[in-house]
């Protein structure tokens, strides 16, 4: 018996993870899983869909298996709660999208900052990347999902999701139930403010695996020493003082959240710890160790779980999650005289 909101997050898998993505949306997801998911569906679902966006990856479906493996590396525990499932395979998503595109409209999605980043400067951009946010509507509206743990850079597409739903159930009766707010999204997943790791090299940005700078992004893939050496060469600043403060000291702000986060610990007792030292290369050293064990435990369990048990649980979580979306979707369409 479930009793509690559903829980549900994506993570698209053009190519390898980088650490943000891990620290800011698995690694809390798993968290949350593994707390909820006595009374809480906990679904996990690879938006296959929103990978083929801009790129064709001759290893999409490898890199799927890999990314599915990495909630388990990570701790997830598995119960029948926990379902796995691609977005290509429960059609409902794409049809939901259509639905929503009627619902939508240019202005608002003209007006989302991953679209205007990943459109700048381009000549031709593919309908696509302007459509994304819809297809990620539909994938949360299916499900009655109401916490949808993301790193901040999404918090724009839910706020769009909550529009969209809003507007379906005022114009067409409800149907849908609305996601959390942003703030009670940070709430729910306990992480301050909500996290963004940082770029190496350059911290005003987000650590993003789309930056060819190999100094400036950890890969989860990385050989641990390599990752430690990158953290060693992490751009700080020239105040001389150990403070967090994401604002004038992003660098080190950084450093100190990572620090916090690979180690599961509040990022209060971090910051205590380290506030008002002036030796950088100390804070550096310390990061770059705890980093360093971070990815060789994480690496050796990741090469415990084998293709055959992400696909056993695929094919149990997409049987769930066809009935579940169909449901949904049949009453959008009987609220638009399709049925
Ligand atoms: P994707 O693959 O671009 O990003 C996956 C998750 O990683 C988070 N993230 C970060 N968090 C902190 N610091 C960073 N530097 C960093 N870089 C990335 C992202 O916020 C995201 O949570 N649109 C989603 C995929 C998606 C989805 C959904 C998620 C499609 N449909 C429905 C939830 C619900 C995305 O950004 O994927």
């Amino acid at each position: 018996m479930t009793t509690s909101p559903t829980i549900l997050t994506g993570m698209r898998v053009n190519s390898e993870m980088t650490l943000g993505n891990f620290l800011g949306a698995l690694l809390p997801m798993v968290r949350l899983a593994n707390t909820h998911s006595s009374d809480s569906h906990v679904n996990i679902f690879v938006p296959d869909l929103h990978s083929i966006i801009d790129t064709v990856d001759g290893e999409l479906r490898q890199n799927l298996v890999k990314s599915l493996k990495y909630y388990l590396a990570a701790g997830l525990e598995i119960n029948q709660n926990v379902h796995f499932y691609r977005q290509s395979r429960v059609p409902a998503h794409s049809e939901l999208c259509w639905i929503l595109n009627c619902v939508a409209t240019m202005g608002e999605l003209n007006r989302m900052t991953q679209y205007k980043d990943k459109s700048e400067g381009k000549e031709s951009v593919g309908v696509g990347i302007f459509d994304y946010p819809v297809l990620m509507a539909a994938d949360i509206l299916l499900y009655d999902a109401v916490y949808i743990p993301v790193g901040e850079d999404q918090f724009q597409h839910i706020e769009l999701t909550r529009r969209l739903a809003e507007r379906f159930n005022h114009r067409f009766g409800e149907t849908f139930v609305i996601p959390a707010k942003p703030e009670d999204q940070i709430k729910f997943m306990q992480v301050g403010d909500g996290i963004r790791i940082r770029d190496l090299q350059n911290p005003e940005k987000k650590m993003s695996k789309s930056n060819h700078a190999e100094n400036s992004k950890i890969m989860l893939s990385d050989a641990p020493s390599v990752a430690a050496k990158k953290i060693m060469s992490a751009t700080t600043d020239s105040v001389g003082k150990i403070q967090y403060d994401m604002f004038n000291q992003p660098g080190i702000s950084n450093l100190l959240q990572i620090e916090a986060l690979v180690n599961n610990m509040p990022l209060q007792d971090v910051i205590s710890t380290w506030s008002g030292e002036a030796r950088y290369g100390d804070l550096k050293q310390k990061v770059a160790s705890s980093v360093q064990t971070f990815l060789e435990n994480f690496q050796s369990h990741l090469a415990e779980i084998s293709d055959e048990q992400i696909f056993d649980l695929l094919a149990t979580g997409e049987t769930y999650a066809n009935k579940v979306a169909n449901i949904k979707l049949h009453a959008v369409q009987t609220a638009f005289h399709l049925r």
